[in-house]
């Protein structure tokens, strides 16, 4: 039976007539969609009225710009698809000081072209080691040292006026043991006691651990942390200082859904849902990728609608393969839950792809990845702020004759510069000797070869950059990387640092940067070609070609302007692309263009595109 939504005079009841029609119509429009998210709960009609209160006290709060853009990107909902859209991520104080200091550093963003920057957590942490922000005691107010709630507006309309979208962290599977519902969940108040998973008993605990795998199996073993306060276990995937929050209590939810209110009413454009994937729990699993989790973001996807349609949820969600396109929408979900996802599988496969000199491997995974929502985009990335843990599928392995192990063990090797004739320069984060797993740390430069000088390391940089700017998501470059920037020798100084060698590919920008040096330079020129070429739309899908020379990734766009066809050489050696393979997908080599380039493609024998170590060509008519 379909629940009516509920009357909203009362809510609305100071605002003019035009605002109280425009709420309602979206309420009528998304109502539905809200109670099927919230269809996890037992009441989900009560649940949603209060979400819809939450949502209309927030719409009445936005300010008159914010409006405006609302009706901006509801024109046109594409504007993070576009060629044109291109990301940078970094940490507020390693890229700028604080908050102010960001403003000054817009030229620089400028001139790379960037559309979207993705500031690391800057939400108040809990003292000493935070996880890099990710332990937040405070959702509104900000880390004293990097400005206020009224720096973060004036920030974000410095950069909206300069077309530059601002996307923040929600971390919402945990909240920092110091944040005041788990002081008051220790204090014993039930209420908040309920916001987290807290087990009196070993027994259960014992249960749960059978089935979770270890997140920080170095810093952080098992999933529970004893608290003396609580008499009792509770939840913490990630650091004993990192209470898992109880989605299944819907006043969390509540909370949240206020939280992102919040910071689009501070102008957040894009928010980033931290740790998405292990928001629910589900006993005798590995309590990650449950469907309840994309219920409960369709849920909270509604909430933005409702208040403030211009902002957009980007999902962080590190999974294998075969999870990952569910956080983009699928089945009943398709289109309703995040407009952004990270493109981990990708990102796993251009550095293996670099180590093997073969893509065989990428071509099977990436062959097997269902297409995406065209509503949606993914975030494409040669690295993050994070390691790189090897999401390599043992049966895509198997299928191409490797073994996913052994696979994941040359890489492990490989990227830490272990395995004789390696250029990578990273360091092992994490080793599981349960598993075997060990995950690499380092910057694109010197897990690229720049550190150990090897020839060709820009070529290879220039290459994950062209694979990145070249698929058809949302690219996102790391801060530092457009320059070349290397592990940070001193990581461990800084006091909390010492034990998490993710620090080593966090380093300072070392301003001034040199404006034109060659890397810069040539990034920039990608960038451009990127902007200039209607077929890298996120709206159509890539497909990745089977290929015929094994060194070569490519890689098939059908736009309605006519096909764009990739390669990218992975090797160090010269390679082709046929002639006939291109006329075969309705190029003609004689007349197409290389995109990157700007200029005819080198050919060589009948048609043939030669292609240079490492190499990229985006090919297209003229
Ligand atoms: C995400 C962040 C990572 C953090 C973890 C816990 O994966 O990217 O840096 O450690 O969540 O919040």
């Amino acid at each position: 039976m379909s629940v009516p939504p509920p009357d909203l005079t009362e809510l609305l009841g100071a605002l003019p007539p035009h605002r109280r029609d425009l709420f309602g119509a979206r309420v009528e429009r998304w109502w539905p969609d809200l109670l099927d998210g919230l269809s996890v709960y037992a009441d989900p009609a009560a649940v949603g009225e209060r979400v819809v209160a939450l949502a209309a006290r927030a719409f009445a709060e936005r300010d008159d710009e914010l409006h405006a853009l609302d009706l901006r990107r509801t024109l046109a909902p594409d504007w993070f698809q576009r060629p044109e859209a291109v990301g940078y991520a970094a940490y507020v104080d390693r890229f700028a000081g604080d908050l102010r200091g960001v403003v000054d550093k817009v030229g620089h963003l400028q001139r790379l072209g960037v559309t979207y920057l993705h500031l690391l957590p800057l939400l108040k942490p809990r003292p000493g080691d935070n996880d890099g922000g990710y332990a937040v005691m405070d959702y509104r107010s900000i880390r004293e040292d990097l400005g206020t709630m009224e720096d973060l507006r004036d920030l974000t309309d410095t950069l909206r006026g300069e077309g530059i979208s601002l996307c923040l962290d929600l971390v919402l599977n945990h909240v920092a043991a110091e944040h005041e519902w788990a002081v008051r969940a220790r204090a014993g108040e039930q209420r908040y006691r309920d916001y987290f998973h807290v087990e009196a008993d070993r027994a259960a605990v014992d249960a749960w651990e059978e089935t979770l795998p270890e997140v920080f199996p170095d810093f952080a073993p098992g999933s529970f942390t004893w608290d003396d306060d609580l008499e009792a276990w509770v939840w913490t995937t990630f650091n004993s200082w990192q209470w898992d929050v109880n989605w299944a209590n819907p006043d969390v939810f509540c909370e949240y859904a206020d939280i992102v209110l919040h910071l689009a009413n501070h102008g957040v454009e894009a928010i980033r849902l931290d740790a998405i994937a292990f928001t629910w729990k589900r006993l005798g699993t590995a309590c990650q990728n449950q469907p309840e989790v994309h219920a409960l973001t369709q849920a909270l996807r509604t909430v933005t609608r409702l208040a403030a349609p211009a902002t957009i949820f980007k999902a962080e969600a590190i999974v294998g393969p075969r999870d990952l396109v569910q956080y983009l929408g699928k089945g009943r979900h398709h289109g309703k839950v995040s407009d952004l996802a990270y493109h981990n599988g990708l990102m796993v496969q251009v550095w293996s792809m670099l180590a093997a000199g073969d893509v065989r491997l990428a071509t099977e995974a990436l062959q097997r990845l269902d297409p995406i929502p065209a509503s949606t985009a993914w975030i494409t990335y040669a690295r993050c702020h994070d390691d790189i843990g090897w999401a390599i599928d043992d049966g895509d392995a198997a299928a191409v004759g490797l073994h996913g192990w052994s696979h994941r063990s040359f890489l492990a090797d490989f990227y830490s510069g272990d395995f004789p004739g390696s250029w990578a320069r990273g360091l092992v984060f994490q080793h599981n000797p349960a598993t075997g797993d060990r995950r690499i740390s380092g910057t694109l430069a010197s897990l690229a070869g720049l550190e150990c000088g090897d020839p060709l390391a820009l070529d290879r940089i220039l290459l994950a950059h062209a694979v990145v700017l070249g698929w058809g998501g949302l690219p996102v470059l790391w801060m530092g990387d457009e320059v070349g920037l290397l592990n940070d020798p001193d990581w461990a100084d800084e006091p909390g640092h010492e034990g998490d060698n993710r620090w080593a590919h966090r380093p300072r920008m070392p301003w001034p940067v040199d404006e034109d040096g060659a890397l810069l330079q040539r990034v920039r020129r990608l960038v451009r070609a990127r902007a200039a070429t209607p077929h890298l739309h996120a709206s159509t899908g890539t497909t990745v070609l089977d290929p015929h020379d094994t060194g070569v990734l490519l890689t098939l766009r059908e736009h309605p302007l006519g096909p764009m066809v990739s390669a990218y050489n992975v090797t160090a050696t010269e390679r082709w692309v046929w002639g006939d393979r291109l006329r075969e997908l309705g190029l003609d080599p004689d007349s197409c263009v290389d995109r990157v380039s700007g200029e005819p493609p080198h050919l060589a024998g009948p048609g043939d595109v030669r292609l240079r170590p490492y190499q990229a060509v985006w090919l297209t008519a003229p």
